[in-house]
């Protein structure tokens, strides 16, 4: 087949990837307001694409300081913690490994 490369595993660090199709970071501004809380919706956005084999999160607030746009989801807040978890699950439970990209 070709392309075949492209669906192989790779070793990233102490991580096997199940293929080399990686997520790159979008700014997707959906989380729940008040508070910038990541919700279900973004756990089924990211769920559909964990077919990936290697996602990074958008752009996620480690303090009310960092928020550089509208509504993107904080991780700062126990809230916004409890979001994230769920969509993480989503992710890990598809196979896919997950970084977040932090905003400072
Ligand atoms: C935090 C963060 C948010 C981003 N958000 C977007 C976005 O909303 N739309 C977009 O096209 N690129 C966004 N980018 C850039 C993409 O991740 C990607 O690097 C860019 O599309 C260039 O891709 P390329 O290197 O394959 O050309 C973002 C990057 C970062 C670090």
């Amino acid at each position: 087949m070709k392309n075949e490369a492209l669906f192989s595993e790779i070793n990233l660090g102490p991580y096997t990837l199940k293929n080399r199709v990686v997520l790159p970071p979008l700014t997707r501004s959906r989380s729940t307001q008040p508070g910038n809380i990541a919700n279900d919706l973004m756990a089924d956005y990211y769920g559909q694409r964990a077919g990936a084999g290697f996602m990074v999160t958008e752009g996620t607030q480690i303090e009310p300081r960092g928020q550089g746009y509208a509504w993107t989801p904080g991780i700062h807040s126990q809230d916004q913690i409890e979001g994230w978890k769920k969509v993480t699950r989503e992710v890990h439970d598809k196979g896919a490994l997950f970084l977040r990209s932090f905003g400072m």
